[in-house]
């Protein structure tokens, strides 16, 4: 399916990223994968090499302003070329919003969104720059990844909900920016036991896990593949055999001020209908997604 594509994915070495890497390695492509220096990036070139696969570790802090510049040239100069950019890196740091440090705010938004940003940066303007040579649309594709804290409003992941809400925005931006060159950009939510997750999902069962990270692969590796050139500015949840296609946001309710122009009191009689919990929920909240985890969070009981 990826057959002479090249790939890159960051936060390949373990996780998430290895097994994306990994199913874009064998549906054919050629991959230049990221992570923080250390022997977990060349297990995952290793493995990839070892079942026949073309694979170069390319490491770096993925929100350096250097390591995207360096993952494009890398791609281009061992494999002729970039179409496909997984952006999956992430790290977490948890707490509430009323105890987080500064460092725990800067170190997630920096990982996860300047990390895709930066990414994106560079393969965008490349694939822009042949796009206008060739006159016409490339291959690319970008898969970006998001969370579902970021529907859910995690309470105790303000940095890293407020993160994964960037992303979608960045996907959709991009989409929209960068379509007419043939850019195709989505995220996915995913779920899956990983050293992320592990503390929260607890150990694996015994036989097949459907909390692995290779339930979620097989959608990337749609995604960069060729029936993914009809899918832009998406999001969906991913995890077991659970592959769910998100909506946006609807408008729930219009008012006009009577006059043209709101008064306190109009405003009070127009939205006192509306709200009228003691206390209120938050109501801007995605909760549908989390049922559909109900067969795949550990083993059924
Ligand atoms: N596992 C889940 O259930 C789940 C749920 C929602 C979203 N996600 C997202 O999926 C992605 C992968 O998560 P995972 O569960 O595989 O986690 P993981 O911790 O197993 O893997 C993350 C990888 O990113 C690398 N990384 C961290 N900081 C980096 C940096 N600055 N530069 C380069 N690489 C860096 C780590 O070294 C690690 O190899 C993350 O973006 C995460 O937020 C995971």
């Amino acid at each position: 399916m990826l057959d002479g594509r090249v790939a890159v994915v960051t936060g390949a070495g373990q996780g998430l990223g290895a097994a994306e890497a990994c199913a874009l390695a064998a549906a054919g492509a050629r991959v230049v994968l990221n992570d923080l220096p250390g022997p977990a990036l060349d297990a995952t070139v290793e493995t990839i090499r070892a079942a026949g696969g073309e694979a170069v570790a390319c490491p770096g802090d993925v929100a350096d302003w250097s390591t995207g510049e360096t993952l494009v040239k890398t791609a281009v100069e061992t494999f002729g070329g970039l179409d496909v950019l997984v952006n999956n890196a992430g790290v977490l740091r948890d707490r509430m919003v009323f105890t987080m440090s500064e460092q725990e705010w800067d170190t997630v938004v920096r990982v996860h969104l300047r990390g895709h940003f930066v990414t994106t940066r560079f393969a965008t303007a490349w694939w822009r720059e042949r796009s206008r040579a060739a006159a016409a649309p490339v291959y690319a594709r970008i898969v970006n990844t998001a969370s579902e804290a970021f529907l859910l409003g995690s309470a105790g992941q303000a940095n890293y909900a407020a993160a994964k809400g960037g992303i979608v925005a960045l996907t959709l931006a991009t989409a929209r920016g960068c379509a007419r060159h043939g850019v195709r950009v989505n995220a996915i939510c995913p779920r899956a036991r990983t050293a992320m997750t592990g503390e929260l999902m607890g150990p694996a069962p015994a036989g097949p896990d459907p909390l692995s990270p290779d339930r979620v692969a097989p959608l990337v590796t749609h995604l960069a593949g060729p029936a993914g050139d009809r899918i832009t500015g998406e999001v969906f949840v991913v995890h077991g055999d659970v592959v769910a296609l998100l909506g946006p946001p609807t408008v729930r309710a219009v008012f006009h001020a009577a006059t043209g122009h709101w008064t306190a009191a109009e405003l009070d009689a127009a939205l006192g209908t509306v709200f009228t919990e003691d206390p209120p929920r938050p109501g801007f909240v995605c909760e549908e997604t989390l049922p559909l985890a109900a067969t795949t969070f550990g083993e059924p009981s």
